[in-house]
């Protein structure tokens, strides 16, 4: 695999025509199934030296020894990299200059401020031998009581939450409209703390070459990593070569690049050789991420015939003790349903925990289990179906700020979802439904959403004078089929087929395509790659209509098209001249052009944009055992203009999957003297094997967006997660008639309470 990531088009799935919207199959398929694609741990450059973090097993306190000597002493081990002999750094990791930066445990103190905090990091010859000087380091501590647990301190209103949104938003007047309220609800429910877990572990492979360094690493956020590691190390970015060709999952972990990464830069400036540092499962609990564990408390008020009165979320959530991020949970009340008044607020406490961050659909996910659970409650208390109660308060404009949605195929979605699903056999009342084994029967429904988001891209195109093409853009496949949707939009924006374009991707060195998360991706590149494309062939068309030997001259830009490697005449198609004649012609070797891709700041600020879907769940429940199956989840969704309809569906699977494990199985449990997770690893942190996952099917809608962006694309990478486990937990209410109000949903729950 070179590493520049050319990849070889799969061409038995080459179409002819647009590329954009064939079912293609990965381009890197192959490549991973046969172990040729080779992840950041893969890399072996000459001299490598293996890195081990020591972490620390307190939650709160300080470092107040380390044998360093008999660690030293272990035959193998070459350096231990502590406070005392880091390299300097040019920035304070704990300095914070924008939302998008990491504060960072770097050895700058002896200060623990949670547990798995990188306290030392061991260089050895062998893996083995730099893990047993790890484990020779014996850390002594001076340990402070840690504070875990939403309720372990003093709660404040944080200043914004997510990514510069304010933590508090009224519209209306909710405490009016609940006294007004013919039926109302307020009820708390609670979910978890969760961590990534991607399959692949944050790893780096660093090598420095005087004053330049040379990384393999796997990020979301190629540009982005590259100018943090700049600043710290106080070197120029163009010093720093990253490639990042495969991910192994990201999920919002890898987005904003971590601790452990950049001491793996600094193991091998201080050792001068190559290294290698590859974090353990367990040491994943701590300084990469995760999502805050929340309460959320909803009161919603209904008149009569079941429309809202009043809709308040409150929502509280964890921070750590040194940095500000904070989930923005309750802002999945924004924009789903309309209300005459709507209030959302966030507070938040201050933990001895490594830092949350970004996790798939942040806020969103965690947000939505709330907000779709006291739906379904408030329609029970109406005495209405809960898909009657959603088209009841179907927003026609986003609730609050009032503005028309770009595209809203929302109520296609609860239809062509609930015809699959055959929702209009299901009985109102819970409890009534029974399979032929005895088990109990359950049938809810949740509501997805998303916000259709740009970030800022460019891409490069060129037309050569054999007349293919290429695109660059530091795009970034973490399993989602970046690779394969983004080259579709590169060849359409060419004129070309998928095999006549060395489409590359994936190191630093290429112009920057804006981070990988948000669903914004490929909106971002697919419309750099898009900008550039036209730019390049109005260059080329420039050339041949300004030029009297062309069958073309005269016809002027706009009257000339791009299809099939030549220039058409738009008025007399039978007039064109390929790509490699007018390259020829003019004695250039290539044309090139660069193209943008960021949101339009007029359109979003007359249109609201945001994905829909609606995910329709059966549960079966034991009931004399409590034992939950999932066993069949219909998602029906609508996110503008589809690239690749078979990648799209593995999104929405994949979210709908989370949603399982977020309803039932996925918890991070912590002990709260220690501070220590005491299921880091992934035979106790529960997630859905196949065995747990239901009959699955994901339904795409057709919507056109004509605001979105020029393509139409609004991404589909995180709404899956957020229909999918409030669907569950309503259709395990209408199993049992036992309302969950923490997750994931426990046997126990069923269990303890009384039932009807
Ligand atoms: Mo996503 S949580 O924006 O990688």
């Amino acid at each position: 695999m070179p590493s520049d990531i050319s990849l070889t088009p799969a061409s038995p799935h080459v179409r002819h025509g647009s590329n954009i919207g064939q079912p293609l199959t990965r381009r890197d398929g192959i490549l991973k199934v046969t172990g040729q694609a080779r992840y950041a741990a893969d890399n072996h450059p000459a001299g490598m030296l293996h890195a081990v973090l020591a972490v620390s097993h307190i939650a709160r306190g300080r470092v107040v020894s380390l044998d360093v000597v008999a660690a030293k002493a272990h035959p193998g081990v070459v350096e231990v990299m502590t406070p005392a002999n880091r390299p300097p750094l040019a920035e304070d990791p704990d300095a914070k200059t924008n939302p998008f930066m990491f504060r960072l445990d770097l050895l700058q103190n002896d200060r623990v401020r949670y547990v798995s905090q990188p306290i030392a990091v061991v260089i050895a010859e062998t893996l083995e031998a730099a893990t047993e000087g790890a484990a020779l380091l014996a850390p002594q501590y001076e340990a402070e009581p840690a504070r875990i647990g939403l309720d372990a301190d003093e709660s404040f209103v944080p200043p914004a939450v997510g990514v510069g949104h304010p933590a508090e938003v009224r519209h209306g007047d909710v405490e009016q409209g609940l006294d007004a309220a013919v039926h109302r609800i307020e009820v708390t429910y609670e979910t978890p703390a969760q961590y990534h877990n991607a399959m692949e572990p944050h790893a780096i492979v660093a090598a420095w070459d005087g004053d330049a360094l040379t990384i393999d690493t796997p990020t979301q956020g190629l540009a982005m990593a590259q100018a943090r590691i700049a600043g710290l190390l106080g070197i120029a970015p163009g010093k720093i070569h990253i490639r990042s060709p495969f991910l192994g999952g990201g999920f919002g972990a890898k987005g904003l690049i971590a601790g452990p990464q950049i001491l793996g830069i600094l193991a091998a400036q201080l050792v001068g050789r190559p290294v290698k540092l590859v974090m353990r499962r367990e040491q994943l609990s701590g300084p990469v991420g995760h999502r805050s564990p929340s309460r959320q408390t909803m009161r919603l008020g209904t008149d009569a015939e079941g429309a809202l009165t009043a809709l308040s979320h409150q929502a509280k959530i964890a921070t750590s003790s040194f940095d500000d991020f904070f989930e923005p949970a309750a802002g999945a009340s924004h924009a789903l349903y309309a209300s005459p008044a709507i209030v959302t607020q966030h507070e938040a406490v201050r933990l001895d925990t490594g830092t949350p961050l970004f996790m798939r659909a942040p806020g969103e996910a965690t947000g939505s289990i709330a907000l779709e659970s006291a739906i379904d409650e408030a329609a029970w208390a109406c005495g209405m179906d809960p898909l009657a109660f959603r088209l009841k308060n179907y927003a026609e404009v986003e609730p609050i700020s009032g503005k028309p949605f770009s595209s809203k195929a929302l109520r296609e979605c609860y239809t062509e979802g609930a015809v699959r699903f055959g929702w209009w056999e299901r009985r109102l009342e819970p409890r009534q439904m029974r399979d032929a084994a005895g088990l109990l029967v359950g049938w809810g429904v949740g509501t997805a959403t998303f916000p259709a988001l740009m970030f800022q891209g460019e891409a490069r195109a060129v037309i050569r004078r054999d007349g293919t093409g290429v695109m660059e853009t530091g795009a970034h496949d973490m399993g989602q089929g970046a690779w394969t949707a983004l080259a579709q939009i590169a060849a359409d924006a060419l004129g070309l087929e998928l095999d006549q374009v060395a489409f590359r991707a994936g190191t630093s060195d290429l112009p920057d395509a804006g981070i990988a998360g948000g669903s914004a991706h490929t909106a971002t590149a697919g419309m750099a790659l898009h900008n550039a494309g036209a730019a390049v062939i109005a260059k080329l068309a420039d050339l041949a209509t300004g030029d009297e030997r062309s069958p073309l001259f005269g016809a002027g830009n706009a009257g000339v098209m791009a299809r099939g490697g030549r220039l058409h005449r738009r008025d007399d198609e039978s007039r064109s001249e390929s790509y490699a004649e007018v390259l020829d012609r003019a004695g250039l070797a290539e044309i090139e052009a660069r193209g943008q891709g960021t949101a339009d700041p007029v359109l979003q600020q007359h249109y609201a944009m945001h994905a829909h879907g609606a995910v329709f769940a059966e549960v079966k429940v034991d009931p004399e055992l409590g034992q939950i199956r999932a066993t069949r989840l219909i998602g029906a969704f609508a996110a503008g203009r589809i690239i690749n309809p078979r990648m799209v569906q593995s999104q929405y699977l994949g979210g709908m999957i989370w949603g399982v494990s977020f309803a039932l199985h996925e918890e991070a449990i912590a002990d709260r003297r220690s501070g220590r997770i005491l299921n880091a690893n992934l035979a106790e942190y529960h997630i859905p094997v196949n065995a747990d996952v239901p009959s699955l099917e994901a339904v795409l809608v057709d919507e056109h967006d004509p605001h979105v962006n020029a393509l139409g694309i609004k991404g589909v990478g995180e709404i899956g997660i957020t229909g999918s486990a409030g669907a569950i937990a309503n259709a395990v209410w209408h199993a049992t008639g036992i309302r969950p109000r923490r997750f994931p949903i426990r046997i126990d729950d069923l269990l303890a309470q009384e039932t009807p």
